[in-house]
Parts: C-alpha cells; sequence; structure tokens
C-alpha cells in the first residue's frame, strides 16, 4: 500500500483535526502518501483534494471543527455518485480511504467498499454518540461538556429567578447527550426519545418538588426527544413556575475538544492506519473498554447503539 485518502463527513465533530493529525503522521511514520478530500464527500465527487504531510498537520490538534471542511452530501447517497466517487478512487490510485464522520457517511463508504473493493476505514466522530460498537465517538464529550457548562450557568439564573428552564439539546434522534448533561447538571426532568413521557407526570412532579421548596427547577430535552415549546408551555400552564426556554443548538458541535476528545481521536486516527496495514476492508476504530477494536462498518451504522437506562433512573433517584 502506497496512497490513501482521507475525509471529514457529516456534521462537524470536535476532534476531526487531532483525527486526521494523527492518521496523516501515523502514515507517515508507515511511509504511505494521504491526500485529504476537501469539504467530505464533495471532494470525493469532485476530484477536489490536497496532499497531506506531517508539517501540513501541525498545529490543529485543538482546533474545533475541521480544517478539511465537510458537507452533508446528498449525491453520495445515489448509484450515480458511488460510481462517480469510484472513478476518482481509482484514477487517483487510492488504495484505502478513511471517513472520518457518522452513521450516514458510513452507510454511504459501505456502498462504495461494495462497489471498487477499496479498504475502508471509518472513524467515528460525532458529537450524538449514535454508533454502534464503540461505547464512544470523538466530539460526544466534548459537545456533553460544552452543553453542561451552559447548562451550569442557567441553573444560576433559574435558581435566582425561581423559574424552570427548559434546555434542548441536540443528539439527533438518540438521547445521549441530553443523558449524560441532565445527570451532571442534577436536571430535575430528563427527556429523551428512548424513554416515553408524561407531561402530567412531569408537572405533577415538579408542583411536589415546589411543595417541598424546590423553587426552581432544570427539564433537558434531547432534540429528538418532544418540541420544547410545547413542553415549555404545558409546563408554564400547569404548575406555578414562570418558565424559560433555551436551545443549545450548533454552540454544542463547536469549540476546543476536550482532553478525552484529543485522546481518543489520537488513538482511533493511528489505528485507523494499522486496520489498512492490517488488510481491514471494511472496518470501523471502535473503542471498548480502553482498547480500541475493530467493528464491521456496516454493523456500526446500520444497528442501534443501547442507551443504558439504568443511568436514566440513578439521575431520577438523584433528582429529588
Ligand atoms: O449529527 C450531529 C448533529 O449536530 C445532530 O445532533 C443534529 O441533529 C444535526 O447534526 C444538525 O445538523 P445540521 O448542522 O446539518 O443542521
Amino acid at each position: 500500500m502506497k496512497l490513501i485518502s482521507i475525509a471529514t463527513t457529516g456534521g462537524d465533530a470536535p476532534g476531526m483535526n487531532a483525527t486526521v493529525r494523527a492518521a496523516v503522521r501515523k502514515a507517515m511514520l508507515e511511509n504511505l502518501k494521504v491526500l485529504g478530500f476537501e469539504n467530505g464527500f464533495v471532494g470525493l465527487l469532485n476530484n477536489d483534494f490536497r496532499s497531506l504531510d506531517a508539517r501540513g498537520v501541525g498545529g490543529i490538534m485543538h482546533l474545533g471543527g475541521t480544517f478539511l471542511k465537510t458537507s452533508r452530501s446528498d449525491e453520495i447517497k445515489t448509484k450515480e455518485g458511488i460510481n462517480k466517487a469510484v472513478k476518482v478512487l481509482t484514477k487517483n490510485k487510492i488504495e484505502g480511504l478513511i471517513i472520518v464522520g457518522g452513521n450516514g457517511s458510513f452507510k454511504a463508504a459501505c456502498e462504495l467498499h461494495k462497489s471498487c473493493d477499496i479498504p475502508v476505514i471509518g472513524i467515528p466522530a460525532t458529537i450524538d454518540n449514535d454508533l454502534a460498537g464503540t461505547d464512544t465517538t470523538i466530539g460526544f464529550d466534548t459537545a456533553v461538556n460544552t452543553a453542561l457548562e451552559a447548562v451550569d450557568k442557567i441553573r444560576d439564573t433559574a435558581t435566582s429567578h425561581q423559574r424552570v428552564f427548559v434546555v434542548e439539546v441536540m443528539g439527533h434522534t438518540r438521547g445521549f447527550i441530553a443523558l449524560e448533561v441532565g445527570i451532571c447538571s442534577g436536571a430535575e426532568v430528563i427527556l429523551i426519545p428512548e424513554i416515553k413521557y408524561d407531561i402530567n407526570k412531569i408537572c405533577k412532579k415538579l408542583k411536589e418538588s415546589y411543595k417541598k421548596g424546590k423553587a426552581s427547577g432544570i427539564i433537558v430535552i434531547a432534540e429528538g426527544a418532544a418540541d420544547c415549546t410545547e413542553i415549555a408551555k404545558s409546563v408554564e400552564d400547569n404548575t406555578e413556575f414562570e418558565v424559560r426556554l433555551t436551545r443549545l443548538g450548533h454552540i454544542q458541535r463547536g469549540g476546543h475538544p476536550t482532553a478525552y476528545s484529543r485522546l481518543l481521536a489520537c488513538k482511533m486516527g493511528a489505528s485507523s492506519i494499522e486496520f489498512l496495514l492490517d488488510g481491514r476492508k471494511k472496518d470501523m476504530t471502535g473503542i471498548k473498554g480502553n482498547k480500541i477494536v475493530p467493528i464491521d462498518l456496516e454493523y456500526a451504522s446500520s444497528e442501534e447503539k443501547p442507551l443504558d437506562e439504568k443511568l436514566y433512573d440513578l439521575a431520577l433517584q438523584l433528582a429529588i
């Protein structure tokens, strides 16, 4: 193997830069040349790339976002798009492709592999943490800490004004961010798509805690769990609380990656090169416990990752 390529795809995640740095530098050590596709799959479809070397990935470890840029491509999801991308890979004699992204990107990567047999390694980088077979993903820890810092600040004003705040966090269709932010911020209520909620029970709980002397509260809602505007209105209409709503939005995707996200990026970036050299064809760099393990890419992107419901129960037990 002499020439490989890398792209950052889908929603950016803090730690993508550290991932590319690690993969490129490990590749250099193994005498592999690396091309970086610009703008995710869009660069792969349009033969738009740059050569990457050790110096070219210097000084980016601590930066959020992705210096290679990213995009959400509909074209790569089509048969024509796959054929176009295969032509670019073969024309440039690329012998391996590393995709740093989430499940939509991994599905496309699997299709690419099926069409041309070029080995494809996925590195899980998404704030949503919604990939099966890996304990966590690059960027998730950073997003949780960013959201947590915001909720802690909101708690200050909620307490001062004796209000309930409804805080919506990201997570796409899953509740991983909401669950960790909820338990770590001591939220009185956590709404996640994986667990059904009853608005009457939520209001009852808040009313009871008000009677017990809790004059403020935090409701953390995963974006895929409920309409946060409706929840805020129901709580205001059915309890004695004045309610405010904050949607944290894309702030959760930016900023310096935490030490944990960087560490994971270094380990997974370097492992992706080892996987290619070991002859792996279609795997994701997963982490289980403290060990990087290969996980079939198709499995990672199509199976539903289980959420720790015991953690949810614990959060409720502690929020008395
Ligand atoms: O997948 C990451 C993510 O931030 C999700 O949490 C969110 O639902 C989605 O991307 C938002 O995507 P976009 O930035 O394209 O609106």
